[in-house]
């Protein structure tokens, strides 16, 4: 619920901004960065999202139907959002693995920083309803 919060003060914040007082355009610029990655949708597209569609999560999963792994919203209930699974769950992804949701293996992803990682994580986890 907080998170929901959170959103709709960001769409507000961005509808706001849109209106073009002065004080909003500093503030827009500042957040330039996400606002120019959302390919103009509603606004700020987390940053999870954007390093998971840049890497290769989606040829094995998918947001709401299971694929090769398991979707991210199985994912999300299975998992309250805590530091602890956030950080278990960006370790799991760097190091791969099985036994979880079945016998197939995710690939490990050694380059990855455990920072995006766990960016990926927090906005899996950010999907439940
Ligand atoms: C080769 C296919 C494949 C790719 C690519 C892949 N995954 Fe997975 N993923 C899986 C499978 C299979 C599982 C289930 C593993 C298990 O049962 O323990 C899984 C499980 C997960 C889980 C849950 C782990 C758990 O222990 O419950 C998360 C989170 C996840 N993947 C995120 C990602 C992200 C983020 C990426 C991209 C960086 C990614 N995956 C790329 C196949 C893949």
């Amino acid at each position: 619920m907080k998170k929901l919060t959170y959103l709709l003060g960001c769409l507000t914040f961005v509808f706001a901004s849109c209106g073009g007082g002065d004080s909003a355009k500093t503030e827009s610029a500042a957040t330039n960065t996400e606002a120019t990655a959302s390919a103009g949708e509603s606004g700020a597209v987390h940053k999870g999202k954007q390093l998971i569609d840049k890497s290769d999560c989606l040829g094995c999963h998918n947001e709401t139907t299971r694929v090769v792994g398991p979707s991210y919203l199985e994912v999300a209930e299975k998992y309250p959002m805590s530091e602890l699974n956030v950080d278990e769950l960006a370790d799991k992804i760097i190091r791969g693995g099985a036994g979880v949701w079945g016998e197939v293996p995710m690939t490990p992803h050694p380059n990855m920083s455990k920072e995006d990682a766990k960016e990926m994580v927090n906005y899996i986890l950010s999907l439940k309803k």
